[in-house]
């Protein structure tokens, strides 16, 4: 394991933090820059350094597989910019969820789930994980009484969006939080939409942090990741006994009196990483580590893009509609002023008049947005989900899913905004 230093004093703000957190210069070489350690392994000491280790007696690098130092880099960085106590990277930002549930869950454990995710991770959840006998109910997370009444004796995480994917519907997770914390279980907040750059889920009272790095951490749409934020604050009992009871595999160790504030994320890592492998690639950690440098900037320049392309389309008669919490009309306005005020994210969905066959001619017609199922790009992207991410459901599974025929999805990039309308312009007129 690799200990995990708590931000210097010196870095109170996030753009500070993004450009410096978790990278000091190389303690081997001097290199400013994090380097790739691309290793599988690493050579002990002698069998006692090698003892200490396997033991969870000393924090340092066995194998890649559950810790390495480029990959330590970027955790450190995104327990500074969330203000946890420890986190764990992954291979994907699923792999960031799938991981972030395992300490908590046994066969027939429950998770609460907002109506209001990504689909990808509504079909992770639904289809997956139920072959494990995890259940999960999905309810409207914009209430947070449906959240509480669905809270069961066996829940045992209550599991949200902050700022859904595509919808741009904004939780009260300052709500959701009590509700959990009322039950005495963790509220584990997908952040991927939003960022640290523009809300940080510790501050409301979630408990655990899950991102998609693939999207706007890294930023470049060149590295696919996930990180699982701890905040350290969460009190388990014996209803997590991964966490809470000795754990057989590492002689009795018991994970949060052996670690403390750092116990769920270290059995992230000995446990999770180590029995299941999804271990974040280290040229991924790099990648992921330089895109997030900018992570502030981008995410306050997106941001105002995306509220711009949703102003300029609101006025268009060939626009049906538009969804963007920017907008005084999205049902989240208020909701996107407490949670929001840095920026209302980069992501929007928009209903073009003439459904099916208009949508496919616009991504067909785009010349500067690229037509591709990703977001969090410095590009501006574009997608029309019937045509693509939900093209196998039926019509009506589409429009619930808020992917019916008319719907566009865009993630706004950092180019210039005159340039992004004038694109969208030509590619509206053409149709
Ligand atoms: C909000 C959200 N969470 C999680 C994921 C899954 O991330 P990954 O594709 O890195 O596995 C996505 C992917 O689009 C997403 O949009």
């Amino acid at each position: 394991m690799t200990k995990k230093e708590p931000p210097s004093p010196a870095m109170r703000g996030l753009s500070t933090r993004a450009v410096h957190a978790g990278t000091a210069p190389d303690p081997a070489t001097g290199a400013r820059i994090t380097p790739v350690y691309q290793t599988a392994s690493y050579v002990f000491e002698d069998t006692e350094h090698a003892a200490r280790l396997f033991n969870l007696d000393e924090f340092g690098q066995i194998y890649s597989r559950i810790t390495n130092p480029t990959v330590a880099a970027l955790e450190g960085k995104m327990a500074a910019l969330d203000g946890g106590a420890g986190a764990t990277a992954c291979a994907s930002g699923h792999a960031a969820q799938f991981v972030s549930l395992l300490p908590l869950m046994n066969e027939g454990d429950e998770i609460v789930a907002s109506r209001h995710l990504y689909g990808g991770t509504i079909t992770q959840m639904s289809q997956s994980f139920a072959r494990f006998g995890w259940r999960v109910s999905f309810v409207d997370a914009r209430d947070a009484g449906a959240v509480a009444g669905a809270i069961t004796e066996r829940t045992r995480a209550v599991f949200t969006e902050s700022l859904s994917n595509p919808g741009g519907i904004v939780i009260d997770i300052e709500k959701l939080a009590k509700a959990a914390l009322d039950a005495k279980v963790p509220l584990i907040v997908d952040n991927t939409l939003a960022t640290p750059a523009l809300l940080r889920p510790f501050e409301w009272g979630a408990d655990i942090a899950v991102y998609s790095t693939t999207k706007f951490i890294g930023g470049h749409g060149n590295a696919i990741g996930g990180v699982i934020v701890d905040s350290g604050r969460f009190d388990w009992d014996d209803r997590y006994p991964a966490l809470t009871k000795p754990s057989a595999a590492y002689h009795g160790t018991v994970f949060t009196e052996k670690f403390g504030k750092l116990g769920y994320t270290v059995w992230c890592h000995a446990v999770g990483l180590r029995d299941f492998g999804p271990a974040m690639a280290p040229m991924n950690a790099f990648l992921t580590l330089t895109g997030c440098e900018t992570l502030c900037l981008r995410m306050e320049r997106a941001s105002r893009n995306a509220a711009g392309l949703a102003s300029w389309l609101q006025s268009r008669d060939d626009v049906a509609w538009v969804s963007h919490p920017s907008l005084p009309s999205s049902p989240s306005v208020e909701l996107a002023r407490k949670y929001l005020p840095r920026g209302t994210g980069a992501v929007f969905t928009f209903g073009l008049k003439g459904g099916f066959e208009a949508g496919k001619r616009l991504v067909e017609s785009c010349r500067l947005f690229s037509h591709l199922a990703n977001v969090g790009d410095t590009r501006s992207l574009i997608i029309h989900p019937a045509s693509t991410t939900h093209r196998q459901l039926s019509a009506e599974d589409r429009a619930a899913a808020g992917a019916g025929d008319d719907v566009i999805r865009i993630s706004a990039g950092i180019e210039d905004i005159e340039d992004l309308i004038a694109d969208l312009d030509q590619a509206l007129s053409s149709r």
